[in-house]
């Protein structure tokens, strides 16, 4: 029986080390992904509102043009420090549909904090239609469904090679050769180091300027990519650091049981000699 278990350990341990190399960057052969140290890991990691307040702007004003992150409610910005007012005023930006009305009639209506975050499109045909056949993917869950997924979002949305899809035949040669790859680069796709394959149809999106903060700052580049990230592994997970919390007061909670415990042998043994 113990066999079994240590080959199947054995077993596993191996696939796994085969597996994780190909997977830790999308390219095999293409740069590695340049790691970063986020806020909110280790046992006393955290957020800080203004962080995923600035994340939040970038999604709102970049990527909700594309993706949709339907799983949060606007409600769930009053967590990262929005006023009650401030979200009933982002929330009413948007239309949902709502009804039948007395007429059986659908409508639309402003949205509430009471609504789900409104995607950006109807439906996933128009949203392919408009993106050159690839659906822009939810948001919601995308730092948990790809490996090392923070890092990864970031470094793809470095991860751009020029601002123009389909890239000149002379330059995309030079990527063949540096990534061995054999194909013709599609025209209509971008080149992204970190994308599988290279060819996205996501075309670049941070640039200086691309957001402008409610104080009328504009962040660099890089901290729009950063503080997007946090705010999507925020939204992937909101309820981490209350999580995080528990986990302390547990264990704080089973050091004083302990001292106790040890407190009491003592005592009961007191008189007990060897
Ligand atoms: C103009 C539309 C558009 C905008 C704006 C946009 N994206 Fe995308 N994005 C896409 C499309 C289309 C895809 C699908 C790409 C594909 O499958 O080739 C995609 C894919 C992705 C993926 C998934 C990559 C994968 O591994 O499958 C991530 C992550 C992503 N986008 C992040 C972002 C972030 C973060 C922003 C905002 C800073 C953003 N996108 C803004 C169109 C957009």
């Amino acid at each position: 029986m113990k066999t079994i278990v240590k080959r199947t350990l054995a077993a596993a341990g191996l696939v796994a080390a085969l597996a994780s190399p190909a997977l830790a960057s999308g390219n095999a052969g293409g740069p590695q992904l340049d790691k970063q140290s986020w806020s909110w890991t280790g046992l006393f990691g955290g957020y800080s509102e203004k962080q995923l307040k600035n994340g939040f702007e970038v999604y709102r004003q970049v990527c909700a043009n594309c993706h949709p992150l339907k799983h949060l409610y606007y409600r769930d910005l009053l967590k990262i420090g929005y006023t009650e007012t401030e979200v009933k005023d982002i929330a009413a930006r948007y239309q949902v549909k709502d009804g039948p009305d007395d007429n059986g009639e659908m409508f639309d209506r402003p949205a509430t904090p009471a609504d789900h975050f409104v995607g950006p499109f109807a439906n996933d045909k128009i949203a392919a239609m408009i993106n050159g056949g690839a659906v822009p993917p939810d948001l919601s869950l995308m730092t948990k469904a790809r490996k090392q997924g923070p890092d990864y979002v970031y470094n793809l949305l470095h991860g751009f090679a020029s601002d123009a899809p389909g890239q000149p035949a002379e330059w995309w040669l030079k990527q063949q050769e540096k990534h061995g790859l054999d194909a013709t680069f599609p025209e209509t796709k971008y080149f992204n180091d970190f994308f599988p394959g290279y060819a996205i149809s996501m075309p670049p999106q941070l640039r200086e300027g691309a957001v402008t903060l409610p104080n009328g700052k504009e962040p660099s580049v890089d901290e729009m990519a950063r503080d997007v990230v946090t705010f999507l592994n925020w939204a992937a997970e909101p309820e981490l650091e209350s999580r995080k919390t528990m986990g302390l007061l547990t264990l704080l909670y089973l050091g004083v049981l302990t001292t106790l415990l040890f407190g009491l042998k003592k005592y009961i043994w007191r008189n007990v000699h060897h």
